[in-house]
């Protein structure tokens, strides 16, 4: 299963990419009818997700801080509905869920709402499905059906309509230069095609896997800004393919405790 979802990959981010292109590049259209005027409005940026969608709401901070200037903050969907949360209504909710229905990402948008948060935007691979309809402006993955267990092409698609609503929103606040913005579309453009050279070293990967990874009961990964939710992402993958016990830290974290777990059977990514 896991290994179609996979290659299935290039053909789900391109369909998505499509889409951004078919909209024109990065427009406001892209997110709904009235989405220029909220995220002309907006001042600040606030994810909700659980699990991998958390993880590619982890990246895409990095990607709104950077490119659009505007300050992200991204909460476990669960941790945010069961505390008290200060609102900022002039912040765009972004809630990222694959299927659209997951309990804990639902009630933290319901919560927010309550809250005053008017400004909500669902990142969803399912049409129609109860987050986006209960969200002003929608973002539809084309990731197509996720069949396995482990969220894989979900993941990559939200990375891509993550990515558009960066660039979008830094072209709202005149913060994108003209041609920066057609960079990043020839960098998308690539992006299946790259998706796909990487795919095809699946027989050296599987050789490596099977000399260093497949005996181990426990792997660590690491890594430093966008590759810190991705090392989150790969550890949650181990775990949940292959049964292995994986944890992540920021690179920088080694030193400050988890050192203590590494030696010479301790795989490192
Ligand atoms: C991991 C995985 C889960 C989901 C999480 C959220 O591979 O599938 O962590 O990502 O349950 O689900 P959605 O995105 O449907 O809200």
């Amino acid at each position: 299963f896991m290994q179609k979802e996979i290659h299935e990959q290039p053909r789900a981010i391109g369909d998505t990419i499509e889409a951004v292109i078919d909209a024109g590049g990065f427009s406001a259209e892209l997110f709904g009818k009235d989405a220029a005027d909220v995220l002309a409005d907006v001042e600040g940026v606030q994810i909700l997700a659980c699990g991998t969608s958390f993880y590619s709401g982890s990246v895409a901070r990095y990607w709104i801080e950077a490119i659009s200037g505007l300050p992200c903050n991204v909460e476990i969907a669960s941790e945010y509905r069961y505390r008290t949360a200060v609102a900022n209504p002039k912040h765009l909710v972004v809630t990222i869920s694959q299927s659209g229905e997951t309990l804990d990402t639902m009630e933290a948008l319901k919560y927010a709402k309550s809250l005053g948060h008017e400004h909500t935007l669902s990142i969803c691979n399912v049409p129609e499905s109860a987050i986006p309809r209960a969200s002003r402006l929608v973002f539809y993955t084309r990731a197509g059906a996720e069949i396995g267990v482990a969220s894989t092409k979900a993941f990559t698609t939200q990375l891509v309509g993550l990515f558009a609503l960066a660039v979008t929103l830094a072209k709202l606040k005149g913060r994108l230069p003209e041609l920066q913005e057609a960079e990043y579309l020839e960098a998308l453009r690539h992006l299946p095609g790259s998706v796909q050279h990487a795919l095809n070293l699946e027989p050296q990967v599987k050789g490596w896997a099977d000399r260093h990874f497949a005996a181990k009961e426990h792997a660590l990964f690491l890594g430093r800004g966008v590759h810190f939710p991705i090392a989150m992402e790969g550890a949650l993958k181990l775990k949940e393919i292959s049964y292995i016990h994986a944890e992540a830290y920021p690179a920088g974290e080694l030193k400050h405790g988890p050192l203590a777990l590494v030696d010479d059977q301790m795989p490192v990514v």
